[in-house]
């Protein structure tokens, strides 16, 4: 028998977790396969910081503090605001649900970048809103004056996400503040800058400093990939306090961790030795364009830790590519799961996984008649 659920339901998004390595292993018969399918960092989290979660695992008989009081003054220190203007979330999508709770109902519409990071369509339809999903300009970066446009007075909420996920394109933040200026200032805006540690732009930054001074504007980090906490999932927003209000309204009181929290903390009192593995992943970005563009196969430039690379004329196309790679061990997102069909998004690995996947794209896409315009 089944159960009775809201019509809701049927308008969420379905989501198609990627392949894991022990999937790809089995299904292909292989000893080994690389990884380069979910953005993740290829470091293991510090040494320090892992203490210091073996160290917290002691308390965890009582519950986590939870207003994350520490993290949360070491976050405002670091980014020049007030506590009050911090909120923790179970990694950043428990601030962008959050968002879609508070904010959004029937009749109103979330307007996002498509295809961008695909969580965003879920707060819609969970909220029986409307979504507003605005194609992002032809070198993969949200198109700010489309988005600007589709505006309205229905609109409670306008997510951006910079650099985007999964295209890699990053609007500068001149582009922002003068979208910030083109909209009414009462209309909540998210940024979302989940990949904010691999941008190279030097105006990257600023957005926080734009939330110090609109109260509109809430811009989410993460410790998922930069620090590697993806595992153990925290995040954070960085707001007005209305922002901070709304989203403490509906999160459960004790949404982060005591062993996040401890590990967030103890990361962010190295950030030096974070910046030299962040760095070598900037540098494997560039070596990886680089042989793509030795290779002939088009992609899209990225200020991300991923790269979306062109891999046939369709749908079809890219996925057959996609599963010529997996049965090689190298294991990528197909784009038509992400809504870039006939594309791969691939991530930054270390060096010898990077080599993994331009061997393998050298003998897949190596011609460039295999793969379409990036
Ligand atoms: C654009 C974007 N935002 C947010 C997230 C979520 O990160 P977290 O692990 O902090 O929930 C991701 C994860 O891949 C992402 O791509």
């Amino acid at each position: 028998m089944s159960i009775v659920t809201s019509p809701r339901l049927g308008a969420m998004p379905h989501y198609e977790p990627g392949l894991t390595t022990a999937d790809v292993l089995r299904k292909y018969g292989l000893d080994a396969a690389v990884k380069l399918a979910s953005n993740e960092s290829p470091f293991p989290p510090l040494p320090q910081v892992e203490a210091a979660i073996r160290e917290a695992v002691g308390g965890l008989n009582r519950y986590p503090d939870g207003a994350g009081r520490a993290l949360r003054r070491a976050l405002a220190e670091l980014h020049g605001v007030d506590p009050d203007q911090v909120v923790l979330g179970n990694g950043s999508c428990d601030i962008i649900l959050l968002a879609g709770q508070a904010l959004l109902d029937p009749g109103t519409t979330l307007v996002h970048p498509e295809p961008s990071f695909s969580l965003y369509p879920h707060l819609p339809a969970a909220a029986g809103a409307e979504a507003v999903a605005v194609p992002v300009d032809g070198v993969g970066r949200n198109d700010l004056d489309a988005m600007a446009a589709a505006v309205d007075e229905r609109t409670r909420l306008v997510i951006l996400c910079n650099p985007n996920n999964p295209t890699g394109g990053y609007v500068a933040a001149d582009a922002i503040e003068r979208f910030l200026d083109m909209i009414p200032g009462d209309v909540p805006v998210l940024l979302d800058e989940a990949y904010h540690d691999f941008v190279t732009e030097l105006d990257r930054g600023r957005g926080i400093s734009m939330a110090r001074v609109r109260p509109n504007l809430m811009v989410l980090r993460t410790f998922s990939k930069a620090h590697g906490l993806c595992g153990l999932r925290i995040g954070y927003g960085v707001g007005g306090e209305a922002w901070i209000r709304t989203i403490d309204a509906v999160r459960q009181p004790f949404n982060t961790n005591t062993l996040a929290q401890a590990a967030a903390l103890e990361g962010l009192r190295h950030l030096g030795e974070t910046e030299r593995r962040v760095q070598e992943t900037i540098r494997e970005r560039e070596r990886v364009q680089a042989a793509l563009t030795a290779m002939g196969v088009p992609f899209l430039p990225s200020q991300a830790n991923f790269v979306l690379v062109g891999a046939g004329a369709d749908a079809a196309a890219g996925t057959a590519v996609h599963e010529r790679l997996l049965a090689s061990g190298v294991i990528v997102r197909d784009g038509a799961a992400l809504g870039a069909p006939g594309r791969l998004r691939v991530s930054i690995g270390t060096p010898p996984e990077n080599d993994a996947f331009l061997a393998a794209a050298a003998d897949v896409l190596g011609s460039p008649a295999a793969a379409a315009p990036g």
